[in-house]
């Protein structure tokens, strides 16, 4: 943890407001910092060290926060962009001062399950490729998923720039009839995550992804009450299983 930081980002942080109306408390004299009434929002503290109450009420400072987001289609999976919609851009005004990010990414195109964190030690390890981390989607493929795919996919598909991939599990839902129109329905998990992978594994087998969702990452399900759009903290059961599944 930092060892000191600034008085109106910690009150940010810990949902006292955005650093304007900060700085208002303050000047209402609301803030003390070890039983003196704060002066200058701008002061470091240290909350480790320093006891910081607003009217009263001790705040409590955490320095990471895990985020569960439905990402929708259209919205890229950046902290920044010219053009887009970004992930972050969906959030609730309170994250605004943490800092957070994509642990890994979706395509533009793909719903489903983020991860978003400002814990950087977390998101290197669930994105090391030596994690082999799970990731589980759910697809609509034009084409008809057969055992073949299954096999193929348990064996290692060669994507198109000569990568083979690892073994990945592939439940088929419903195998489509394309004579009458059909898109099959499947279930894809995958222990690596290679740009475009599932999109680039199917064409691998001749067939094409139409719709693409992520269910899961590792031990995090995507919450299934959770509207495409929003974002909820993670349980604490769900934020334990994560840091023991990132370690
Ligand atoms: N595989 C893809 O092709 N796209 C995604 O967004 C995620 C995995």
């Amino acid at each position: 943890m930092k060892a000191t930081l600034r008085l109106d980002k910690l009150l940010a942080h810990t949902g006292f407001g955005t650093r304007s109306e900060i700085k208002q408390l303050v000047k209402r004299g609301v803030v003390s910092v070890d039983g003196k009434t704060a002066k200058d929002s701008g002061m470091q503290v240290n909350p480790e060290r320093h006891r910081i109450t607003v009217d009263g009420e001790l705040v409590v400072y955490r320095e990471f926060v895990y985020l569960m987001l439905h990402k929708p289609q259209g919205v890229v999976s950046a902290t920044e962009d010219n053009r887009d919609q970004t992930v972050l851009d969906l959030l609730d005004e309170q994250y605004s001062h943490f800092d957070v990010f994509p642990v890994g990414r979706l395509d533009k195109d793909t719903e489903g399950l983020l991860l978003l964190t400002n814990d950087g030690k977390l998101a290197h390890n669930l994105l090391s490729p030596r994690k082999h981390v799970p990731k589980m989607y759910y697809a609509e493929v034009s084409g008809a998923v057969n055992e073949s795919d299954i096999e193929a996919f348990a064996r290692g598909v060669t994507l198109d720039d000569g990568y083979v991939t690892m073994t990945a599990e592939l439940n088929v839902l419903h195998c489509g009839r394309p004579e009458a129109g059909e898109l099959s329905r499947v279930e894809l998990t995958i222990h690596e995550g290679k740009f475009h992978q599932v999109k680039r594994m199917f064409q691998a087998v001749g067939k094409q992804v139409t719709y693409l969702k992520r269910l899961s990452m590792g031990p995090l399900k995507l919450d299934p009450a959770l509207p495409l759009g929003q974002s909820r903290e993670l349980t604490e059961e769900e934020r334990q299983s994560m840091l023991a599944h990132g370690e």
